[in-house]
């Protein structure tokens, strides 16, 4: 395995995040070119609990692409040439509660974008005007699995909260870090926007499964954020988010058709014709 199959197929995709490069054990390679250009490394496809997965490394092989160069769209077009419509995000997060420390893991049912100068849109070009809604901007059934998945873990659990992502790549200042603490947001990252939104405008399921890798500056207790802390801490843990991530596309439900869909997500286009792969 390893060599390129460009005929392999998948339901189910994982963006690895920092720490996560590697996930399946037995795969094939499949090299996607998109509009966008090429994803931060070619997609692999292998079996896991029995369903099809593609997994992408979101920062690409040896952590090459920093969160404002990741090509966010090619990535999410590649999934979806290679049939996904469900994925599953986890990211490395700071805490902004005291009481969720390193070790924990929160799955998103909210989110705050305050990216920048990232391509953040699949509809650039001239062609229809689309404004999907984002009001819920993560799958519910994809949530569900994960926190059940994620509660069967020896990890702390948060099933719910309000991610902000930040532009990156430096950490917040204790000022910017307590702003988003008294807006009563949950977690910080640098990943997962555009990419939830632009999942959206692909009518693909996505869930983010953050792991809080430290206490983000303002915190009370929270020290500066280091690259090599966020590093060491996921580390630790990459384990428990591979299981966690085994469980959720264990009992990720079948895909339902666009037009009868239960979720937002598949439905975000409905009545549009759009040539996607
Ligand atoms: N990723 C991990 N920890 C973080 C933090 N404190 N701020 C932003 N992104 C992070």
């Amino acid at each position: 395995s390893g060599a390129p199959a460009p005929g392999a197929r998948a339901e189910i995709g994982v963006i690895g995040g920092s720490g996560l490069y590697e996930f399946l054990d037995d795969y094939e390679t499949v090299d996607v070119d998109t509009p966008f250009g090429r994803p931060s490394d070619p997609l692999v496809i292998g079996e896991v609990e029995g369903r099809s997965v593609a997994f992408v490394a979101r920062h690409g092989k040896g952590h090459r692409f920093a969160p404002h160069r990741v090509n966010y769209r090619a990535n999410l077009w590649a999934l979806r040439a290679v049939g996904v419509r469900q994925i599953l995000s986890p990211c490395a997060v700071g805490s902004l509660k005291p009481e969720h420390g390193p070790g924990t893991i929160v799955v998103p049912d909210q989110v705050v974008d305050r990216t920048w100068g990232r391509a953040h849109t699949i509809y650039e070009a001239e062609g229809p005007v689309v404004h999907v809604g984002f009001a819920d901007p993560y799958c519910p059934n994809g949530r569900r699995v994960a926190v059940d998945a994620a509660r069967l873990s020896e990890l702390q659990v948060v099933a719910d909260g309000t991610l902000v992502v930040i532009n990156g790549p430096r950490f917040s200042s204790r000022a910017e870090s307590l702003m988003h603490q008294a807006a009563g947001f949950c977690i910080v990252g640098m990943t997962t926007m555009p990419e939830a939104a632009l999942a959206r405008e692909l009518a693909m399921c996505f869930t983010t499964i953050a792991m809080v890798t430290d206490h983000d500056a303002g915190v009370e207790g929270g020290d500066a954020v280091t690259h090599d802390e966020v590093l060491r801490v996921f580390a630790t843990n990459v384990e428990h988010l591979t299981g966690i991530l085994r469980d959720a596309i264990g009992q990720m439900p079948a895909a339902e058709p666009d037009e009868t869909a239960t979720c937002p997500c598949r439905r975000s286009l409905d009545g549009l014709e759009l040539p996607f792969p």
